[in-house]
Order: structure tokens, then C-alpha cells, then sequence
């Protein structure tokens, strides 16, 4: 049984890679969509955890934009899926005092979609709890390229010299900008990579990956990630305190 030790630091902002939908249905006989039906809940048992564990950001991978390349069925269920949630949960984010924010490509979403989650996304402005931040038709590359585009738009209209850009000028051009980079970044169902995710901003992240599927994924497992964060020594390139 996994247990946090409340002397030690948990970390602010825990990123996650939600894979193994597929995996979980087929080992049931059941189709994809209905692995996704089950990921689905387990976002909103990790969002009572976070709440719990006292994290303040959660980013949740829940579509890349590499996904697109998927059957239409399958993007469609997701897309349904997804609004299906943002329609029966935004009450419930409400009551939580959650935060929403999007990063990816969110002009990629159908019409409704992006409706939907603006009017979420407004509805909970206020809130000052955890923030949610759901990455959707998200890449990290497009995401640097997006950013290297209006920083090159900055330049021409003569807006900045490009001897003035600096790390914090170019992570302020990023979907995330303002929101810290991940202390712990998770990863279900045992793949070791990354999958095109936060490329930038997972630079001095702890990487924990279960072969938990994401389906199956619960408090339990969530705490397991923070006490293997808690074991860590987070050094930034310099050198441990006891050296
Ligand atoms: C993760 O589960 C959810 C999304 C990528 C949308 P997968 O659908 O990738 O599940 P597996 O990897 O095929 O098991
Ligand atoms: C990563 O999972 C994307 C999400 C979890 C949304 P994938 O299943 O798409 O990644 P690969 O194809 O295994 O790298
Ligand atoms: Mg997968």
C-alpha cells in the first residue's frame, strides 16, 4: 500500500499520459470505445485524488494530434465522449473549485466541442483550486512551432530583436504559458515514451511509468507515483545537498 509522506514535498504540477484505453477493452472482448467510456472515469477518480493529495495543476494527454490519424469511428466516439463529459461535469468541476484550461490545437475540435468548453472554460474562470488542463488535438511540436511562429510575427512587425529572446520569453509563447512545468510526469500501461508530450516543459520532470491501464488507474496508483516522486532527488543539473 502506497503511502505519502507528508514531511517530504508532493509535487505541484502532475502531467499524465492516459494510455491503454484500447488494451483494457480488448482484454474484455469489448470495443475501443468502451475503454475510452471507462478512461473517462478514471479522470474524474484522479481529480478527487489530486484534490486530496493537495496538487495544484493536472494535465491530462487525452487526445494528440497524431490521434487524428485513428479510424473516424474512433475519433468520433472520443469527440462525443468528451462533450458527453464537459456537459455532465462542468457542475460537478464547479462544486470542486476546479479550473479548466485547453492546450493544443482546440481549432481542430468540431464547432460543438469548442462551444462547449469555452462555456466551461468561462464558468469555471474563477475557480482557485486545482487547475485542470486537459491537452486535446495537442502536439508538442506543433506546440514549439506555434510558438517559434509568433515570435517570428513579433519580429517582423519589429516588436522584439531576436537577441532578446530567453527561455522565459519563449515559454510565455506556449499553450502553457503561466502554468509551472511538471514535477511528475506519469505514464499508464508501461510504454517508456513520450508520445510528442510537453517536450519542453518535462525538461527536469520525474518520470513514473506503471503498466497500471489507464481504465484501471486509481487513487492507489496515483499515490504509488508520488511516493516513488517523494524517493527522488531532483538535482536541476546542480548537485545534491548531501555532496
Ligand atoms: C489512450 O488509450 C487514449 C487515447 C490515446 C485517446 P489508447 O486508445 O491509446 O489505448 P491503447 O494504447 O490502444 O491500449
Ligand atoms: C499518447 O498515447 C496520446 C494520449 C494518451 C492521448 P498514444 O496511444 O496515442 O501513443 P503511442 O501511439 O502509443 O505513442
Ligand atoms: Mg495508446
Amino acid at each position: 500500500m502506497a503511502t505519502i509522506d507528508p514531511e517530504k514535498p508532493i509535487p505541484q504540477h502532475v502531467a499524465v499520459i492516459m494510455d491503454g484505453n484500447g488494451r483494457w477493452a480488448k482484454a474484455r472482448g469489448l470495443p475501443r470505445r468502451d475503454g475510452h467510456r471507462a478512461g473517462a472515469e478514471s479522470v474524474e477518480a484522479c481529480l478527487e485524488s489530486c484534490g486530496e493529495a493537495g496538487i495544484k495543476f493536472l494535465t491530462l494527454y487525452a487526445f494528440s494530434s497524431e490521434n487524428w490519424k485513428r479510424p473516424e469511428s474512433e475519433v468520433s466516439a472520443l469527440m462525443n465522449l468528451l462533450a458527453h463529459f464537459i456537459k455532465e461535469k462542468t457542475s460537478k468541476l464547479m462544486k470542486n473549485n476546479i479550473r479548466l484550461k485547453v492546450i493544443g490545437q482546440m481549432h481542430r475540435l468540431p464547432d460543438k466541442t469548442q462551444k462547449l468548453l469555452r462555456k466551461s472554460i468561462d464558468k469555471l474562470d474563477g475557480n482557485d483550486g486545482l487547475t485542470l488542463i486537459v491537452a486535446l488535438s495537442y502536439g508538442s511540436r506543433e506546440e514549439i512551432v506555434d510558438a517559434a511562429r509568433s515570435l517570428m510575427d513579433k519580429a517582423v512587425a519589429g516588436e522584439m530583436k531576436s537577441e532578446d529572446l530567453t527561455n522565459e520569453i519563449f515559454s510565455d509563447h506556449l499553450y502553457t504559458a503561466g502554468i509551472p512545468d511538471p514535477d511528475l510526469l506519469v505514464r499508464t500501461s508501461g510504454e517508456f515514451r513520450i508520445s510528442n508530450f510537453l517536450l519542453w516543459q518535462i525538461s527536469y520532470s520525474e518520470i513514473h511509468i506503471t503498466d497500471v491501464l489507464w481504465p484501471d488507474f486509481r487513487s492507489e496508483h496515483l499515490n504509488a507515483a508520488i511516493e516513488d516522486y517523494q524517493k527522488r532527488q531532483r538535482r536541476f543539473g546542480g548537485l545534491s545537498e548531501e555532496v
